[in-house]
């Protein structure tokens, strides 16, 4: 999935994937990570998701990479927020305020001092965007660039294949477990079972789908001080 198919999205406002609540499955889930108020929470693959508004909420300071500068300058936007903007390396530019650091450009190009603070990691629509191979780019990249001690609260997707073209992309259970496996506890949380598609993915074909919530994680967890 190349940068140009997602800053297109973002030119023409195909947002399909942009939730106007913060997510329910996050407000659940997220205690199990047993993350303390202060660590700072990393969101890959961010959008201009309210779901970093939540976790800026309950006193976690987010970093988040976006490949769009229009999701970047639309997010502090709607939170009332000017940001400070400092070219980083790899390319990328750092946009702080308000307790939010978020990089534009390419995930693949933040490197371990990017992420050196991050204690927790919030993906949502973030690995199940993008396509096979770029899965287990993303998964290696993530267990090279983040810190020894980190956990990770993933919701993926699963559905029949052969009834939709992702992204979203059906990421099954077996896959997690592929791609995560190796350096890191792999905990399925809940699944919900197979639910009524909603009407943006019957439209694209689809009647059934099961969300799944994952928690990732390594080092001595649970415990941060
Ligand atoms: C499906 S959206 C999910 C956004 C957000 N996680 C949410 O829940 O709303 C995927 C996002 O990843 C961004 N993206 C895609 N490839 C990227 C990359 N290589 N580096 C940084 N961002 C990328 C897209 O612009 C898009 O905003």
């Amino acid at each position: 999935m190349k940068a140009e198919f997602w800053k297109e999205r973002w030119e023409t406002d195909q947002l399909g994937f942009h939730q106007t609540e913060t997510n329910a499955h996050l407000k659940q889930f997220w205690a199990e990570l047993e993350a303390t108020a202060g660590a700072t929470v990393f969101v890959p693959l961010c959008g201009k998701s309210l779901d970093m508004r939540w976790l800026r909420s309950i006193g976690h300071p987010v970093i988040g990479v976006e490949i769009s500068p229009i999701a970047v300058c639309d997010f502090f936007k709607a939170a009332g927020i000017e940001a400070k903007t400092s070219a980083s390396d790899g390319g990328l530019v750092r946009s702080s305020g308000g307790g939010y650091d978020l990089y534009c450009g390419d995930f693949f190009a933040l490197e371990a001092h990017h992420l050196a603070d991050v204690r927790a990691v919030y993906d949502r629509a973030s690995l199940i965007a993008l396509p096979p191979k770029m899965r287990e780019r993303y998964a290696k990249h993530l267990a090279k660039a983040l810190p020894a001690t980190v956990s990770i609260l993933l919701i993926a997707l699963e559905y029949d294949p052969s009834r939709m073209q992702g992204p979203p992309h059906c990421v099954p259970a077996s896959e997690i477990e592929a791609l995560f496996g190796a350096a890191f506890e792999v905990e399925r949380l809940w699944s919900s079972g197979p639910q009524e598609a909603s009407e943006y993915f019957r439209a694209r074909g689809l009647d059934a789908s099961t969300t799944t919530v994952w928690r990732i994680e390594r080092g001595t967890t649970h415990r941060w001080t």
